[in-house]
């Protein structure tokens, strides 16, 4: 019988120089016995070796004991590209039959070199679950890993110091070192587990296969973290089984989160329960503010909400408060027009969007940057012009975290008409521009082409004017470039012809 006992928890290198003597020799694998260090709990030795070895690669590399590895012969027995790099990863298992197991199938591959792609063969389907293992332990450890920081000698400048504790299942330590290198290459390091440790200063990854005691890491970060987690924590979206599959419970005695899992397991159904009794009633932001408009109302001495405002604030502060239409529940607030008092010229859009929503004002996301620009290359100054929408607040579908534009129905623009209405009472402008099919519908009633009036100037109600063009949003929706390169010229031409008739209307202040 040959007995080869391998240094520290039996690596590659070393496996594979034993393995390459014995099978010179023509050794059968049921005549050898094979022991790593690891596994004889009394033959420790040695600290940390520096790693050469690439992204894969093991850690310390050591000798047979007891019978010296034979030097290779040049006959030795070639394998398979496929096989290095199983055997590689079947070595990290905890199963002390790893390295007969290995030694057998490389016996075996020099009679049938087709072996491995032999599914069914019980020596194939071994080392393949042990591989699959490691491979499940190595990528729990990318996931479960957490560090603490620990103090360094107050001379030591410019870097910090973390240490973390892990328990892995196998010997994966040298195996994910490098990762953990590339991931946090800017801290130094340390992490220790029962199955060997590795360390990183910036400059050396050292990998050891000793194992180490669970040092006490607990520290004031844990908190926020726990924190965090039960913020994010959705009992609406809890899978028990998933969840166990995804973070195996063996792993939550040191993650600082998992101390919260059971309670928030346990409160999930009542939480959801009323979440949902809540969701018909809560109010939105916006109900909530306009009812305590109305309370702050009522407490200087009630009566109706104040109307007939004769000044562009006065109809901008009723406006704040509008709940017309059901438009007003989802949004942010009310986005009334801007400009001055009284502009010569009015452009009006179809409502505002996400990023006016939020801001309050019109035209600032990205339509509103396309529709500026436009006007100064034409000419015109955007401050001189009072700039407003036929609808004031903002619809949208949700989805998921976004908010997807939704075009206002035609009663929905009706109803939101009567502000409308009294901003050109009140701004007066002798030109009035329609931006797109909703605004054109909401100054004139009109649904007809917006083709068939756009460019030219059109008599409106008051002895106005009104002007047609696109929507600049339209503009920014045209997949094909050259499309919307010939879209954007007519937009600016119709700028242009919309500065020709500020000219000749003589309102100098619209003009940049
Ligand atoms: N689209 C509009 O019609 N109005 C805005 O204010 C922004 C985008």
């Amino acid at each position: 019988m040959h007995r080869i006992v391998l240094k520290g928890r039996g690596d590659f290198a070393e496996w594979r120089e034993a393995a390459r003597g014995l099978l010179a020799r023509g050794v059968a694998p049921g005549e050898v016995e094979w022991l790593s260090e690891a596994g004889a709990n009394d033959l420790f030795a040695g600290g940390f070796a520096e790693t050469g070895l690439p992204d894969s690669g093991g850690g310390s590399t050591g000798q047979a004991l007891f019978e010296p590895a034979p030097a290779v012969p040049a006959s030795a027995g070639t394998v398979p590209a496929a096989f290095p790099r199983l055997a590689e990863t079947v070595l990290c298992h905890s199963d002390p039959g790893r390295f007969a197991l290995l030694y057998r199938l490389l016996v075996r591959l020099q009679a049938d070199r087709r072996l491995l792609e032999v599914a069914s063969d019980a020596d194939v389907v071994l080392a393949a679950r042990l591989a699959k293992a490691v491979r499940r332990d190595s990528h729990k450890m990318t996931a479960f890993v957490r560090f603490k920081e620990v103090p360094l000698p107050p001379e030591t400048v410019g870097r910090r110091r973390f240490l973390a504790w892990f328990e892995p299942d196998h010997f994966i330590v040298a195996r994910m070192a490098p990762f953990f290198r590339r991931r946090f290459a800017d801290m130094d390091w340390v992490i220790v587990t029962p199955k060997g440790s590795a360390s990183w200063d910036g400059e050396r990854l050292a990998v050891s296969d000793l194992p180490a005691e669970k040092p006490d890491l607990e520290d004031a970060t844990d908190d926020l973290w726990r924190t965090y987690y039960a913020s994010i924590f959705n009992p609406a979206r809890l899978k028990i089984g998933m969840m166990q599959k995804e973070m195996p419970k063996k792993y939550w005695k040191n993650l600082p989160e998992a101390a919260l899992i059971p309670e928030l397991i346990a409160s999930a159904e009542r939480r959801v329960i009323d979440m949902a009794a809540r969701a018909p009633t809560e109010a939105p932001a916006f109900h909530a503010r306009l009812r305590a408009m109305e309370a702050a109302r009522s407490e200087e001495g009630g009566g109706p909400p104040p109307s007939g405002a004769q000044t562009l604030a006065g109809i901008r502060a009723e406006a704040a408060g509008c709940a017309r239409c059901p438009i007003h529940c989802g949004a942010t607030q009310t986005v009334f027009g801007e400009g001055p008092e009284r502009a010569a010229v009015m452009f009006v859009g179809e409502q505002p969007g996400d990023e006016e929503d939020l801001a309050g004002r019109p035209f600032v996301g990205p339509a509103g940057k396309v529709l500026s620009g436009a006007m100064a290359d034409a000419g015109l100054d955007r401050i001189g012009i009072y700039m407003t929408n036929a609808v004031k607040h903002f619809k949208y579908e949700p989805r998921g975290k976004r908010r997807i534009h939704q075009r206002p129905t035609r009663g929905e623009v009706e109803i939101c008409r009567w502000w409308l209405t009294r901003e050109i009472d009140l701004v007066q402008p002798k030109l009035v521009v329609a931006l797109g099919a909703t605004a054109l519908f909401a100054l004139t009633g009109d649904t007809a082409k917006l083709s068939d009036q756009r460019g030219r100037p059109l008599p409106m109600a008051g002895g106005r004017t009104l002007f047609v063009t696109v929507h600049p949003a339209y503009l920014l929706r045209i997949p094909d470039p050259a499309r919307q390169a010939a879209e954007r010229d007519a937009f600016a031409e119709d700028m242009r012809a919309i500065r020709q008739l500020v000219a000749e209307s003589g309102a100098g202040q619209c003009l940049a």
